[in-house]
C-alpha cells in the first residue's frame, strides 16, 4: 500500500525535534520492506543504539528484519568510502584520511560534511541493493542547510568532481518522482509551524512534500451533547472523575483540530498517542497503515 502512496525512492522524514521522526521514520520504512529492499538511514553522531531497532548502530547496513536494514551515516566514513572506490591506488591516501589534518578540514569546510553525507544518501539510492532509503533526517533547521548544500556548492564550484556530485544530489533532491519529504508534527502551535516552514522551503524548491504525520493525536471521542449526558451523571467518585476525563480529553482533541486547521491544504495522517511505550512501534505501523490506506483508496 506504501508503494501507491509514496512511491519514490528516497523519503526524507524530518520536523522538529522530539515529535517522533525517528519512530515515523521506522514505521515508514518496516511498510516499505514488506515489498522492498529498504534502508533506513540516519544521521546520528552519537554512538547510541538505534532508538527503535536497539541494533548497534554502523556505517554498514546492519539487516534488523527481512528486507530492513538500518545503518548511520557518517561524513568522514563517506569520504573514505569514496576515495576507496574512485582513486587509483587507495590505499596510498589511507593514512592521510585517517590523520588529524584531513579530520580537522572536514570539520572546518563549511558544507563538506552534508555533502558528503549527502554523497553517501545518493549512493544508497542510485547505487547499491536497496531499492528505497528512508532518511530519519536531522531537524527542520539543520534539514534546511542539507538540502541547499549542493546548490551552494554549485553555485561555488563551477567544475571538477565536486561540482559533478553536487549536480547529481541536486538532480535527485529535486527531482519529484525518487524524492519525496515526508513531515512530521505534534498537534501543537511551535511544533506545526516548524513542518509549516519545511513545506514552503520544499514548495519553493519544487520538492515533492508531504503529507504531514500529525502524531499523538487525540480524537474527539464524544459529542457535546454526550458529554453533557456524561457530566450530569451523579454515581460513584469513579464515574465523576471518569466523566471528567472524558471531559479533559474532548478539551484536548478541540485545542489539537484548532491547531491543525492551519495545514488545511495539506494531507495529514493521523497517528494517535500510544499508552503502551513498548509497543509503539507495532502501533504506529498499524496506524500509519490504515492511514496509508485510507489515503490510497
Ligand atoms: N504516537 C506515539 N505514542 C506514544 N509514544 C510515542 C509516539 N510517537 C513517539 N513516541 C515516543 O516518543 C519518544 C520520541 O520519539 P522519537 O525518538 O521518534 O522522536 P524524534 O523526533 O526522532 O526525536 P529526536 O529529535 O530526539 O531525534 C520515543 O520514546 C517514542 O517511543
Ligand atoms: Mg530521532
Amino acid at each position: 500500500m506504501i508503494d501507491s502512496v509514496l512511491p519514490e525512492n528516497l523519503i526524507i522524514v524530518s520536523g522538529k525535534g522530539g515529535v517522533g521522526k525517528s519512530s515515523v521514520a521506522a514505521a515508514i520504512a518496516a511498510l516499505s520492506a514488506r515489498s522492498e529492499n529498504t534502508v533506513l538511514v540516519t544521521l546520528d553522531l552519537h554512538d547510541e543504539p538505534h532508538p527503535v531497532f536497539g541494533v548497534p548502530l554502523r556505517y554498514e547496513p546492519t539487516e534488523v528484519a527481512p528486507r530492513l536494514s538500518v545503518c548511520r551515516i557518517e561524513a568522514l566514513a563517506a569520504v573514505r568510502e569514496y576515495v576507496r572506490r574512485k582513486m587509483p591506488f587507495s590505499g596510498l591516501y589511507e593514512t592521510f584520511l585517517r590523520g588529524r589534518i584531513f579530520r580537522d578540514f572536514a570539520e572546518a569546510a563549511p558544507g563538506f560534511q552534508e555533502l558528503m553525507c549527502l554523497g553517501k544518501l545518493y549512493d544508497l539510492v542510485t547505487d547499491s541493493p536497496f531499492t528505497r532509503v528512508v532518511f530519519d533526517a536531522p531537524a527542520t533547521g539543520h534539514l534546511k542547510m542539507l538540502l541547499d548544500v549542493a546548490q551552494t556548492t554549485l553555485a561555488a564550484v563551477h567544475v571538477g568532481p565536486l561540482n559533478h556530485n553536487a549536480r547529481k544530489i541536486q538532480d535527485l533532491l529535486l527531482d519529484p518522482s525518487r524524492t519525496r519529504v515526508l513531515l512530521t508534527a505534534l498537534p501543537e502551535e511551535m511544533a506545526l509551524r516548524e513542518a509549516e516552514e519545511l513545506q514552503d522551503f520544499c514548495r519553493e524548491r519544487r520538492m515533492t512534500v508531504g503529507p504531514v504525520v500529525i502524531n499523538q493525536w487525540v480524537e474527539a471521542r464524544f459529542s457535546n451533547d454526550e458529554l453533557n449526558a456524561l457530566l450530569q451523571l451523579r454515581g460513584s467518585a469513579a464515574l465523576t472523575s471518569a466523566a471528567g476525563a472524558c471531559r479533559a480529553e474532548s478539551e484536548l482533541a478541540a485545542v489539537q483540530t484548532a491547531a491543525v486547521a492551519s495545514l488545511a491544504r495539506s494531507q495529514r495522517l493521523h497517528i494517535p498517542r500510544f499508552p503502551d511505550s513498548a509497543a509503539v512501534h507495532e502501533k504506529m505501523i498499524e496506524a500509519l497503515d490504515r492511514e496509508l490506506r485510507s489515503r490510497g483508496n
